[in-house]
């Protein structure tokens, strides 16, 4: 290889390009499905792959929100949005999920696990036995609220990923240089000692950082050439940490609250996550790791 061609492969639009590697110039784009596309992070995915040119559907339980994020994003970009309705807590609907995107793609080259819950919250500062057994035992919570977030937040990982891997495998086999990627949208909530208030959503990120770990090695030792890893964010504004979402489907979350909270001192943006996505997506030497994209909150003492 000259010095000349060793140069051109250090290029972003190389290094991080989402066409066909082997026929760039038939601009082949590839295809990527976001579950939770419709808001928060699920958006910030979408929007990255999306306006690099590749075709991304996108799903979610309201039609209105994901059918908001198609007509408003797909505007005068290479690549396109395309809104199909699911609730991946079923079997049957990722089954349709897989129907449809099948009889539209004859492979697919990205899956972003990305739609997840939150958990209600538990006030775990009692230093009374009793009261502390009042808090998390009594009062709060149910057996039914963690089997929920269990559901949506990491058994809907194994089975969105195994019901797709046919079609992952077509996404590595038709593409030079390309292996078809799983990407796990857990948090840095699966990695800290602390419950945050809120045990059975840390734990089943917890869960969904392991299982990213198990569905890689057991990918691997299957001889199937499918990354899997998870991105771990900090906090970042969505409906889940605002509770909603404006017209545009964006969430804030005013920088002031954020003061003295992380190192970076502000939550995370739509770029930060976006370059996550596109790292994670393209690296194709990257399988079964946790990307930690938290502004430095890990770094706060105590916390691991
Ligand atoms: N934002 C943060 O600070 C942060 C930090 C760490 C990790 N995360 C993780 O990031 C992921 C995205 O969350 P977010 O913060 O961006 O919140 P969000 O705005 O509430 O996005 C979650 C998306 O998932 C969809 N969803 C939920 N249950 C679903 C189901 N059963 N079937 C299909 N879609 C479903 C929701 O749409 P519908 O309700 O319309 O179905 C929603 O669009 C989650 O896994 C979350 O745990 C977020």
């Amino acid at each position: 290889m000259s010095t000349h061609q060793s140069n051109q492969s250090f290029k972003l639009e190389h290094l991080f390009s989402l066409k066909n590697r082997a026929l760039p110039s038939l601009t082949q784009w590839v295809v990527a499905l976001v579950t939770g596309g419709g808001s928060g992070i699920g958006l910030m995915a979408t929007q990255s792959l999306a306006v690099n040119g590749a075709t991304v559907y996108i799903t979610g339980r309201t039609k209105e929100k994901l059918d908001r994020v198609a007509s408003l994003y797909s505007k005068d970009i290479p690549g396109k949005i395309i809104p199909i309705t699911a609730d991946i807590t079923s079997k049957e609907s990722i089954q349709k999920l897989v129907d449809e995107i099948s009889a539209k793609e004859s492979k697919l080259h990205i899956l972003i696990n990305n739609a997840g819950i939150s958990s209600p919250t538990q006030n775990t500062d009692q230093e009374d036995p009793k009261a502390l057994q009042e808090e998390l035992f009594k009062n709060q919570g149910t057996v039914q609220e963690w089997e929920e977030v269990m559901r949506t937040n990491v058994t809907q990982l194994f089975f969105t990923t195994t019901a797709f891997l046919p079609l992952l495998n077509k996404g590595t086999e038709d593409e030079y240089g390309w292996s078809s990627t799983v990407v796990n949208i857990s948090s840095i909530s699966g990695l800290v000692k602390t419950a945050q208030h809120h045990f059975a959503y840390n734990a089943s990120k917890a869960a969904a950082i392991h299982l990213t770990k198990m569905l890689a090695h057991e990918i691997v030792s299957s001889q199937l050439k499918i990354r899997v890893n998870n991105i771990a964010p900090g906090v970042f504004p969505s409906e889940m940490t605002t509770e909603g979402s404006d017209e545009k489907q964006k969430s804030t979350i005013p920088k002031e609250k954020f003061e003295g909270k992380v190192p970076a001192g502000r939550p995370g943006k739509n770029e930060d996550m976006a370059s996550a996505v596109l790292f994670t997506v393209s690296n194709q030497y990257l399988n079964g790791q946790t990307i930690v994209v938290d502004g430095g909150y890990l770094l706060k003492a105590g916390t691991l």
